[in-house]
């Protein structure tokens, strides 16, 4: 099993203050920063784009984790790549050539990810898989912070890593299981177990207090310690 990632979203966070609340998560044991970009049209909300990004980077010394919820994609794919990025994940749905899209965020020097809605079926994955660096599985429909957990997500994970595994079983290549939407200390043990190695957790760190106590009884969570 890979080592756990925690990766705060500052979709929670104090928007006022994002530098010092990217900064105290890390001091908190953050592995990465997870960026939330909504353009209300492929989701009904509106955050932050890559001029944000680029401001926050020097303030960050962890890998910038970029989910573009936005369409349509590759421009701002692009553009998070020079605003300091390290990570792009992109929805299927949002781009018409999804191969291209990967390609360009490669170009760009960054890691790339295909990202699945509640509903969004896998089979997306059939000829690109071994070309990705992550696999994002929502577990709550996208579009805003403090939503529930929606339990299928489980059955998700569970199909995602046995793919994930048989890729990297024949290539080596390494591929990243993350999920994104109301993970908390009390079901991530249940959500490492199906086999994610990758947590976005929003309200539960932001809204949480301690924010090194919550990633810490987080990992402890995921990691069975
Ligand atoms: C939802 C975002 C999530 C969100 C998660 O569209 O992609 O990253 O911030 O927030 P929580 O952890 O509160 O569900
Ligand atoms: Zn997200």
């Amino acid at each position: 099993m890979k080592t756990c990632q925690i990766a705060p979203s500052i979709l929670s966070a104090d928007f006022s203050r994002l530098g010092d609340e990217a900064r105290a998560v890390i001091a908190g044991g953050a592995d990465l920063i997870h960026f939330d970009v909504m353009d209300n049209h492929y989701v009904p909300n509106l955050t932050i784009g890559p001029m944000v990004c680029e401001a926050l980077k020097p303030h960050v010394s962890v890998p910038i984790d970029v989910h573009l919820m936005v369409r349509p994609v590759d421009r701002l794919a692009s553009d998070f790549a020079k605003a300091g990025a390290a990570i792009i994940s992109f929805h299927p749905e949002a781009s018409d050539h999804i191969d291209r899209t990967i390609a360009l965020i490669h170009d760009g020097g960054c890691k790339a990810g295909l990202v699945f809605n509640p509903a969004t079926p896998l089979v997306w994955l059939d000829h690109v898989l071994d070309k990705l660096d992550l696999v994002l599985i929502m577990s709550v429909n996208p579009g805003f912070g403090g939503q529930s957990f929606i339990p299928e997500a489980l059955n998700k994970l569970a199909l995602a890593r046995s793919r994930i595994d048989a890729i990297t079983a024949r290539t080596g290549r390494e591929i990243r299981l993350e999920v994104d939407g109301g993970v908390k200390v009390d079901n991530i043990a249940s959500i490492a177990k199906a086999g994610a190695d990758t947590f976005v957790a929003g309200s539960a760190i932001f809204g949480g207090g301690d924010y090194k106590k919550i990633i810490a009884a987080l990992r402890a969570a995921a990691t069975g310690a």
